[in-house]
Order: structure tokens, then sequence, then C-alpha cells
């Protein structure tokens, strides 16, 4: 195992993401020490928890002491829209600092897939402006670039989830057509915990999807078929995208500050470029017919219903 004593940083911990990959590290025999901002967290056991916030530099040593690789699921849309870019500009540098001082010497970011142009929205830059500033940093930096994730309490997930299930008829933008490459949550984990495991996806940007390229109208559909329902969507040439990320908004509970800049990235394709992690860290992808199924049958367990 390495490394070698097992024990692995993971931010961003109580997140979709975090709390999916503590699960698996801890059941593959990692001490996984989980940096939390509040004391009233509840972790898988064998998980260990480590009190700090990276927007507070002056608790970060005890955190990262004796850390070899670190993985980076940190996302601050979650606090507001306003200044989000800015929040997560200064997590990544005071993480990239504290983990530089402790000696790291890898760490693991998911952030998203999109092309690195202009047209780029304001989340996705975002995204990628935090793997730009971690992989200046002295550790090697491998960045994972994922397209939407199917899992319970996923923001894209569950927006596509409220769309498809609130609304019979839909009049959408252009962007129904922008193609995605949707991936199930438990590959995006096993795609992480297998970089952890393999050594040459250290310092290299990887593009990691699902086995289906389909737009965001195929996705709506598809999964309505699966729910028994049918959708009709409308595309209107001139309506706006902010026009539309209004009423998406309104109708879906993920935050707003979440919900809009998510769907002013819905303009920009989101496939794999590049195949290489298939060769580095092979694993059998799940259809996106199951990975709806899958996170269908999550949500019920966890409300219930
Ligand atoms: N969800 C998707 O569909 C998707 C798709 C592609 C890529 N990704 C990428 O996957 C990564 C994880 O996303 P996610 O969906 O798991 O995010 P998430 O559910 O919003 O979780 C964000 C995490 O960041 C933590 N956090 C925020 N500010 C912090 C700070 N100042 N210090 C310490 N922790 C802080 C939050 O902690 P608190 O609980 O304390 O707020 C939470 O644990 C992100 O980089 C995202 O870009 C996600």
């Amino acid at each position: 195992m390495y490394p070698k004593d097992g024990t692995v940083l993971v931010t961003g911990a109580t997140g979709f993401i975090g709390k999916r990959l503590i699960k698996a590290l801890v059941e593959e025999g990692y001490n996984a020490r989980c940096m939390v901002r509040r004391h009233d967290v509840v972790l898988p056991e064998g998980a260990t928890a480590v009190t700090g916030d990276l927007l507070v530099p002056a608790g970060l040593d005890p955190v990262f002491r004796g850390i070899d690789t670190a993985f980076y699921l940190v996302h601050s849309m979650g606090g507001g829209r306003a200044g989000f870019e800015r929040r997560d500009r200064q997590a990544a540098e005071y993480f990239t600092a504290a983990a530089e001082k402790a000696g790291v010497r890898r760490v693991i970011y998911l952030g998203g897939l999109g092309e690195t142009g202009p047209n780029l929205s304001e989340h996705l830059a975002s995204r990628l402006e935090v793997a730009q500033i971690l992989m200046k940093g002295a550790f090697k930096t491998t960045f994972l670039r994922a397209p939407v994730i199917i899992g319970a309490g996923g923001s894209s997930y569950e927006m596509i989830r409220h769309m498809v299930e609130r609304l019979p008829m839909m009049i959408t933008p252009r962007w129904v057509s922008t193609r995605t490459q949707p991936i199930a949550v438990a590959d995006v984990i096993g795609y992480l915990v297998g970089c952890l495991r393999e050594e040459r996806t250290a310092g290299e940007t990887l593009d990691i999807g699902g086995p289906e390229i389909l737009s965001y109208r195929e996705m709506m559909e598809r999964f309505a078929a699966i729910e028994g329902k049918s959708v009709l969507i409308i595309p209107i040439p001139f309506l706006s995208l902010k026009l539309s990320s209004y009423w998406i908004g309104l109708i879906t509970p993920v935050k707003p500050s979440i919900a809009m800049p998510l769907i002013e990235g819905v303009r920009n394709e989101m496939v794999c470029r590049d195949q290489r992690i298939r060769e580095l860290v092979p694993i059998k992808l799940t259809g996106f017919d199951e990975a709806i199924r899958i996170a269908l049958g999550e949500e019920k367990d966890q409300h219930g219903k």
C-alpha cells in the first residue's frame, strides 16, 4: 500500500464526493484523515476527523502533518455565489502553502471537464484556476477532469432529476443540445482510489467520463423514460441562459448560488478529449441508465420513499 502507513488526507470530506470517497478508502484499508470545518460531523467508522478551514491558514499545520498524499475536493459555491471564485482561489493557495510546508508529495484534485478557452463559464474557469494553483505547488498534482456526475445528492444530478420530475414540458435555450459524458459517482470514486494506487497518474491531467456521450436533452428524456414519464422539450434559440437559470433555480431544491453557475456552464461541452485514464486505471464503467437507477434507489433509501 502507498503511502506506507496508509494515511491519506481528504479535504472536502463532508461533500457529495468526499463522503463517498472516505467510505471507499476505509473499506480499502486506508486511514482517511478527514478535514472538517464543524465538530459535529459524523464520519464512517475507521475515518479520523481533523478540524480545519482552508480559509484560515493558521490552523492548517496539524491537518497536513505527516501526510504523503491529499485529495482536494473543496468547493466554495455552497457558501453563496458572491465571491466564490475568490474563496476557491484563496483556499487553493492556502492549501498549497500548507501542503508544501508539510512536504506533501502528491495531491489528487477532482475538477471539471470543459474546454479551456475564453467562453468557459465562471464556474468552470474557477475550477480550472484551482487546478493551475495546485499544479504550481512543489507536490505532484493529479487533475481529474469530470463531467456531470450521476449520484443522489450531486448538484447537477439533482437539478436534472427535479426538472424531469416536475416539468412535463420545458421551453429551453439551445443548451439542451450541448453534449456531455455523464459518469456514475461510483466510477468517479473508483478513479480517485485508482489514482491513489497508480503512481503513473501523479502529475497528470486526465479526463474521466462515462461510456456514453449524450446531450442534456437525451439525458432528460432517458431519465424520464426510466421513471415512466415523458417530457416534451422545446428549444427556443433566443431564450437566454440567464433567464432559464432563474426558472430552473426556482423548481430545484439546489441552492440558487450553486444552481445558477452550474446552469451557466451547460453551454460548455463536457466530453473527454483524452482517454489515457482507461489504460492507467481500468474500471468497468456504469451505463447511464444503470447509473440513474442506482441514484434513484439511493434516494429512496435515504428518504424512505
Ligand atoms: N458534483 C458534481 O456533479 C461534480 C461534477 C464534476 C466535478 N466535481 C468536482 O468534485 C469536487 C467535489 O465536489 P462536490 O460536489 O463533492 O462538492 P460539495 O458537495 O459542494 O462539497 C464541497 C466541500 O468543500 C468543503 N469546503 C468548502 N469550503 C471550505 C473551506 N474553506 N475549508 C474546508 N472545506 C471547505 C465543504 O465543507 P462544509 O461541509 O464545511 O461546507 C464540503 O465538504 C469539486 O472540485 C467539483 O468541482 C463535482
